[in-house]
């Protein structure tokens, strides 16, 4: 409500009151000189500039780390971690970024009746690695390298990356979440505040991940809004990287 508010508030603000009377409107201009103005006027908008920042750097908000892109260094910690004083069950710390958009982001759920518990933000290297090897004693190297990725190649290392978890528990960590009320909140307006989803539905033999609807990563909302015009697509895909089904031999 509050959005659509402010929304009208804008485009009345920007729009001005009235529409101003005919006899207020100048009546086109009919001339050779005018046509030559007018063919020299851009015809759209700037392409969105793709290398505004680094994709490998690991302290670059736009990096890329798949099974073929590590971190830099593989045991990365960034400089600065702020903790979110908001429903967790593990370590909530993210970069600051990360952390200010998340809070908007919660509020605005909750505004919405929305409730969001974050499960997973910052994980280290070696919180990855008890993570990882988890995961490959419960279900063997093949499915675990599926859904967990190997130390030094996680964005939950970089600090840019929530999984959230519905505040009722429901599809924890499962394909279900999409379709909860909270999955689809995420859907509709994460890419508002920043997020994009990481690992999306039938992109496997591109991020090497199965469906992790769950799993947000943070890359600013200019890159975001960028990315939510086309449904369904990966950081790959978008910045032309390789495909990443599987790590370097
Ligand atoms: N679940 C994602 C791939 C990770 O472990 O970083
Ligand atoms: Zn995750």
């Amino acid at each position: 409500m509050l959005r659509v508010v402010t929304a009208l508030f804008l485009v009345t603000a920007l729009s001005g009151c009235a529409a101003a009377p005919a006899s207020e409107i100048p009546a086109p201009i009919q001339s050779a000189k005018h046509e030559v103005i007018l063919a020299t006027q851009p015809k759209s908008v700037p392409l969105f500039d793709k290398t505004t920042f680094s994709l490998d750097a690991a302290d670059s908000p736009w990096v890329v780390a798949d099974k073929l892109r590590p971190l830099n260094p593989k045991k990365y910690k960034p400089a600065k971690l702020v903790t979110l004083k908001l429903p967790h069950r593990y370590d909530p710390r993210l970069r600051s970024n990360a952390a200010g958009a998340y809070a908007a982001m919660y509020a605005a759920a909750k505004a919405d009746g929305v409730s969001f518990v974050i499960l997973s933000a910052y994980r280290s290297y070696k919180t990855q690695v008890s993570v990882y090897n988890g995961w490959v004693e419960r279900l063997g190297k093949a499915k675990a390298d599926l859904q967990s990725a190997r130390p030094g190649f996680s964005e939950h290392q970089i600090g840019l990356s929530v999984d959230i978890a519905a505040g009722n528990g429901k599809c924890t960590i499962a394909a279900c979440f999409g379709t909860t009320p909270e999955g689809r909140w995420l859907t509709e307006h994460a890419w508002e505040y920043g997020w994009v989803l990481r690992y999306p539905k039938g992109k496997t033999h591109i991020t090497g991940y199965k469906y992790e609807p769950w799993h947000w990563r943070y890359v600013g909302r200019g890159l975001a809004a960028e990315i939510h015009k086309t449904p369904n697509i990966t950081l790959e895909e978008f910045f032309g990287l390789p495909a990443a089904p599987d790590y370097a031999k």
